[in-house]
């Protein structure tokens, strides 16, 4: 690994960030007979060798099934898997391994805060609160619980296109009197990076509990669960150099002791008799059938591998790179940046008033920049943003500002070509 250094506070001139790129093969790749430019990581990141030959080394060397075997190989697995549990713990700072439940990724970790929890405590004449600039995956699961159980959501505004939650208006509905605030930590659209500590301390006073969508912040910005004082936090292992199928719920241990299981299967329960079934403890409770062990393997490789570079050095980096990529594309004639212009996380999304961004999405993969456009599952903050869709640059610690600088005249010469 490309690093001088393992301290994870250290200043970011003492990470090499040439030899932590070569980590990554997959950044060697051509598309279309020109170098990749990889600037979609808010989709999904790139997985560097550590994580591929966990993975590997998971298959060759354990592969079983856990919990259920005494054989050598599935106590092996069972470690694997039950060690990953931990690393998590540690990397999110959570009190105890229990508390931490494994999904499939945020998507899936929010669904299930919503079927236990939310079908539990939630009914008519209930409020939650979630904001404008949620992805639909914390807005569609709360939708589809308020349509069966009659609670109400109200939404936190964002304001102007610089992309902020107003803070006032999240006051007043907090003193109206809120079951759960659940709100993302950074935006896949703005990169707005709300002020986690400040929100769920406000919520914490009023009496309302917290969900933070970490999706976009778990692999980019040091997250302490308990500092940040949230009762939930998710994130999903791909966008943190883990492979895909593999993420994390953090929840509170008496949240999740009180909570009915997500899903009915093997592994979660203690005892089954035709007529009913003894529900196993926390976090086994709400992971019914064989888990994504390989998956669990490589998420704890990723964190490693990103504790080692330094989570408050990748912060860093990110954001020098995103101004820096945010002035160089401000020179674009007539383009039009959404977002916070100052502190913000490594997104940058944009749009031209005589520009499709499919067009200019196509145009640019051609040339090989690979961003992506759309409403990226932000449809309700597209429409109060007055737009359909954007395009979204968005950086990880492995990109570096000679793609920023090529980005740039790609998109200037597909812009030329569009307009003619
Ligand atoms: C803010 C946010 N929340 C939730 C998700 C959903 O994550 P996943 O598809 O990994 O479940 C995403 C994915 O882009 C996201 O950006």
């Amino acid at each position: 690994m490309g690093l001088s250094t393992v301290d994870t506070k250290a200043h970011s001139t003492s990470v090499d960030w040439g030899a932590v790129r070569r980590d990554f093969p997959i950044l060697e790749e051509e598309v279309h007979g020109k170098p990749l430019i990889y600037f979609d990581n808010a989709a999904t990141s790139q997985k560097p060798v550590h994580v591929l030959r966990a993975v590997d080394q998971y298959y060759s060397t354990s592969n079983a099934n856990v919990h259920r075997g005494i054989h050598e190989l599935s106590n092996r697995a069972t470690s694997i898997y039950e060690n990953a549990r931990a690393r998590v713990a540690k990397f999110l700072g959570a009190s105890a391994r229990e508390e931490i439940v494994f999904t499939r990724g945020s998507t899936e970790s929010i669904n299930l805060v919503a079927y236990s929890w939310g079908w539990q405590n939630l009914g008519k004449g209930d409020r939650i609160c979630l904001t404008e600039m949620e992805h639909h995956s914390n807005i569609v699961p709360w939708q589809i619980l308020s349509q069966r159980l009659g609670f109400e959501i109200v939404y936190v505004p964002v304001t102007g296109d610089e992309g902020l939650l107003d803070m006032e208006a999240l006051d007043r509905i907090l003193a109206s009197g809120v079951r759960l605030l659940s709100f993302t930590h950074i935006s896949n659209t703005l990169g707005t990076i709300n002020p986690v500590r400040e929100i769920c301390r406000k919520a914490a006073a009023a009496g309302t509990l917290t969900l933070v969508d970490g999706a976009q912040s778990g692999g980019h910005v040091p997250v302490d669960v308990i500092d940040i004082g949230c009762d939930f936090y998710v994130m999903s292992g791909h966008k943190a150099c883990a492979p895909t199928g593999i993420g994390v719920l953090y929840g509170k241990k008496q949240h999740l002791d009180s909570m009915p299981p997500f899903q009915g299967g093997g592994e979660m329960i203690t005892r089954v008799t035709l007529e009913k079934a003894e529900f196993n403890v926390p976090p086994h409770r709400f992971e019914a059938g064989t888990p994504n062990i390989g998956g669990a393997a490589g998420l704890a490789a990723a964190l490693d591998y990103l504790d080692q570079i330094g989570r408050a050095n990748i912060a860093a980096h990110d954001l020098e790179l995103t101004l820096y990529a945010l002035e160089q594309f401000s020179d674009l004639p007539g383009i039009r940046i959404f977002g916070p212009r100052e502190t913000r996380g490594s997104v940058l999304s944009f749009c031209f008033d005589d520009i499709h961004s499919h067009d200019l999405v196509t145009f640019a993969d051609a040339k090989g920049l690979a961003l992506r456009s759309g409403h990226h599952c932000n449809q309700p903050l597209m429409e109060r943003l007055g737009v359909s869709s954007t395009a979204r640059a968005s950086f990880y610690f492995y990109n570096n500002r000679g793609e920023v600088d090529a980005a740039f005249a790609i998109l200037k010469k597909v812009c030329s070509f569009l307009r003619q």
